[in-house]
């Protein structure tokens, strides 16, 4: 099997899974004050550490949750039972399907929200951005590092400034920015999403950073956990694995293999395009259209091959509507559904993504020829 779904989930890494089986042997809950619950929050605080220190935030920032969806809501719901009536946000419409449909839920419940503009390419229009900022005021701003379809990536270091200058918060989901890359981009985000599963950690585990002075009001009820931030028994063996990935993150740059992959493709292939072309993207990301033949033609027949690519991002796959994401870049539905994510990881090789071309082009050719 050769894995092109790094954005979908990543394999456990070693340091996950060491983490995780001395978790198992660990069963006390870390709010209990005797023997084993004080062992259980011994781990449960070593991990808070490592995701910490792997975010360049504080060990009090970090909330945990049960994932980037969670992670999302919580922000943008937190953020809206804070202000209440007269919530004023102002988002995307590519974000990923956990912040989109919290958005919804969030006007049903009267917010007045409006939408940043977005390029062909899939790039923010900062010009436009700033001007919405400046006119409406918005309380939050919720924009996403990179987005998972297209791997294009937002300048959320120039948002984060512009919202300061205006007085407004700003939430960024860094979930497929997170341990692809250095440096802190999210660094002057107030609340910053990540999830576990993206950097070689478990599934069912992730984190909102809730920056220090920043509030919000909890979505979870029934414990003190995480000081009243979101209630719960800690989902300690996830959380451990969590702390092992970050402890044992690396982030190789993947830019020379994606681009020998776009090359042999583009040279060996009439009527492709790539989405994000000319956009600042991860260096992991190819989302390619083959232009007549379906997205889930191409991936049934790769996966027949032992290839492992999506059709847009994993929570949508098994739908058949096309991707909101390439739609609001300018596809048309059909186009939309033309298109392959092929997303490249840790233990990707140079021979791995031959393989791939060579398949590629060659199933892409005889779906072609058959047409005829
Ligand atoms: C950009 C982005 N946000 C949020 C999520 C949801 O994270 P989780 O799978 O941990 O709920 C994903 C997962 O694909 C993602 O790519």
């Amino acid at each position: 099997m050769i894995y092109v779904d790094y954005n979908g989930s990543s394999p456990l890494c070693q340091g996950a899974r060491d983490a995780m089986l001395k978790a198992f042997e660990c069963w006390g809950n870390p709010s209990s004050i005797h023997r084993a619950g004080r062992e259980a929050s011994g781990l449960l605080e070593k991990a808070r550490d490592q995701v910490a220190s792997s975010l360049g935030v504080t060990s009090q920032e970090v909330v945990f949750t049960s994932g980037g969806s969670e992670a999302n809501t919580l922000a943008l719901l937190g953020s809206h039972l804070l202000v209440g009536n007269g919530f004023r946000l102002l988002t995307s419409k590519v974000e990923h399907s956990s912040s989109r449909e919290t958005v919804t839920l969030l006007q049903k419940l009267g917010a007045q929200v409006t939408f940043a503009r977005v390029l062909p390419t899939g790039a923010l229009d900062l010009e436009d951005f700033e001007k919405q900022v400046r006119t409406q005021k918005p309380h939050l701003v919720s924009l996403m590092t990179a987005n998972n379809e297209t791997g294009v990536q937002f300048p959320i270091e120039a948002v984060g400034r512009i919202c300061q200058e205006h007085g407004a918060l700003l939430h960024t989901d860094a979930i497929q920015s997170f341990g692809k890359g250095e440096g802190f981009p999210w660094a002057n985000a107030d609340y910053v999403s990540v999830s576990a599963h993206k950097v070689h950690g478990p599934k069912g585990c992730g984190a909102l950073i809730v920056r220090k002075g920043r509030a919000l009001i909890p979505i979870h009820y029934g414990g003190s956990q995480e000081i009243k931030r979101r209630g719960g028994t800690h989902n300690l063996i996830g959380i451990c694995g969590f702390g092992g990935a970050c402890a044992d993150l690396s982030s190789p740059d993947l830019a020379p293999l994606r681009d020998h992959f776009e090359k042999r493709l583009t040279e060996s292939l009439e009527g492709i395009s790539i989405q994000g072309l000319g956009a600042d993207r991860l260096s992991n990301t190819s989302n390619i259209r083959f232009h007549g033949i379906g997205s889930e033609v191409l991936l049934s027949v790769l996966d027949l091959e032992g290839i492992c690519v999506s059709a847009g991002s994993a929570c949508s796959s098994g739908s058949l509507l096309p991707s909101a994401v390439l739609v609001e870049m300018g596809l048309t539905p059909t186009e939309a559904k033309e298109c392959l994510r092929f997303s490249w990881g840790r233990y990707s090789n140079r021979t791995e993504v031959d393989t791939v071309a060579d398949t590629v082009i060659s199933q892409v050719q005889r779906i072609r020829s058959r047409k005829k």
